[in-house]
């Protein structure tokens, strides 16, 4: 996708979404912060920030309160003509954005039986130390607002939890299939909406005072949020990666029953009024969603199809795994960056309001002393951003 498609889709999408909308109904990117410039890492982003308003068209999404009428609202957001024009660029946007690390994880990942490689998984996971952004933010005072935009950037999934997994759990596959209903309904609170898992996580954010609009934040996301986001949908909104979503499911579950205990841990040591359900909740669940993916969906469809079915969900997870470890490297060095920053005296903690219309920066395109708000951890001069890592984000404040 060229930079003027892209620019002339920012323009359609801003159209499509009218004067103040619901924030489930924007489909804004930062196309007019592209206009005049040639950072390339504005443009990844934008690319990426493209690509998620294509793939969430796919999702039912209800405004909190009306303000207007929602029937026209959602003729409009739905519009199927509109759609399309957004969604013929998915699959270059796909080859473009997610490719790359799909083909740098196939040369790297080892040969071996799915077995071998499920029993190395456990056994890696089970023994790692804490994650090194939580054992970091044992030793800074600081922590609430650096936590406070791990939040935020989690809820680009977060916030609509597993509906990118149902995409594959309609059709019609035999016995595997009941068995990812069975983890589709935990993750939906089994009918019970207040345990639905994107509720429970929306009441941690309110304990952090955020607001649990979905998209809400869609102006602080950065860009490796909106690349995990993206690598999940790639794969759950097409059955040809049937095989690679069962890998993801195993790395996510196996993975997500370590790291939700660790994050329950520091909210209940540094943050004890604040609801970690949601934590606790997964720490728990996600032994059984682990153990159900292994034993009665990744056994008998290796049994049924093969060792090449085995390869493809290595694949699947080994992707999952790339992804997730680029979105938590990039908040650990962007949490750095910017804790030197306020040491230097050149930064100040604290979530400022959310300008959707502000100019979005990346640190190649960053010069001078306009100030930045940077995800939900605090805003910083222009100058100064410009040594951050690349994929983080600024919004003019
Ligand atoms: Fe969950
Ligand atoms: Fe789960």
């Amino acid at each position: 996708m060229t930079r003027d498609e892209l620019l002339i889709l920012g323009a359609d999408l801003r159209e499509r979404t009218g004067d103040a909308p619901p924030a489930v109904y924007d489909l804004r990117i930062d196309d007019p912060s592209l206009a005049d410039s040639h950072s390339l890492q504005l443009m990844e982003h934008v690319q990426h920030q493209a690509l998620m308003r294509s793939y969430q068209g796919r999702f039912v999404l209800l405004p909190d309160v009306a303000n207007g009428s929602v029937v026209d609202q959602m003729r409009r957001h739905y519009d199927p003509a509109s759609m399309l024009r957004l969604d013929q660029h998915r699959s270059a946007l796909e080859t473009a954005l997610i490719g790359p690390m799909a083909e740098r994880v196939a040369a790297e990942v080892t040969i071996q039986t799915c077995a071998d490689y499920i029993d190395d998984m456990l056994g890696g996971i089970q023994s790692a130390p804490p994650s090194d952004f939580l054992l970091w933010l044992d030793g800074i005072d600081e922590r609430e607002h650096l936590y406070r935009n791990f939040l935020i950037q989690s809820s680009t999934d977060l916030l609509a939890e597993a509906s990118a997994s149902a995409l594959g759990v309609i059709g019609e596959y035999g016995p595997p299939q009941s068995a990812l209903f069975r983890i589709l309904i935990d993750e939906f609170g089994y009918g019970v909406h207040d345990k639905k898992h994107s509720v429970l996580y929306r009441k941690t954010l309110r304990g952090f005072g955020l607001s649990e609009q979905y998209n809400g934040y869609w102006p602080l996301f950065d860009t490796p949020a909106l690349a995990l986001h993206n690598v999940i949908h790639s794969l759950f909104q097409s059955p040809r990666n049937f095989f690679r979503q069962i890998g993801f499911l195993l790395y996510a579950e196996t993975s997500y029953q370590r790291s939700t205990g660790d994050h329950y841990r520091h909210l209940r040591k540094y943050h004890p009024t604040v609801d970690a359900t949601y934590f606790g909740e997964h720490a728990h669940i996600d032994i059984h969603h682990s153990d159900m993916v292994v034993n009665e969906v990744v056994k008998p469809l290796v049994a049924r199809f093969g060792e090449d079915v085995g390869q493809e969900i290595i694949l699947g997870a080994e992707l999952t795994r790339a992804a997730f470890g680029v979105a938590d490297r990039h908040l650990l060095a962007v949490s750095q960056a910017f804790d030197a920053a306020v040491q230097a005296g050149e930064a100040s903690y604290g979530l400022a309001a959310v300008n959707a219309t502000g100019r979005c920066v990346t640190p190649d395109s960053a010069a001078g002393s306009t100030r930045l708000q940077v995800g939900g951890i605090g805003q910083i001069s222009a100058a100064a951003f410009a040594s951050f890592p690349a994929g983080s984000i600024g919004r003019e404040v």
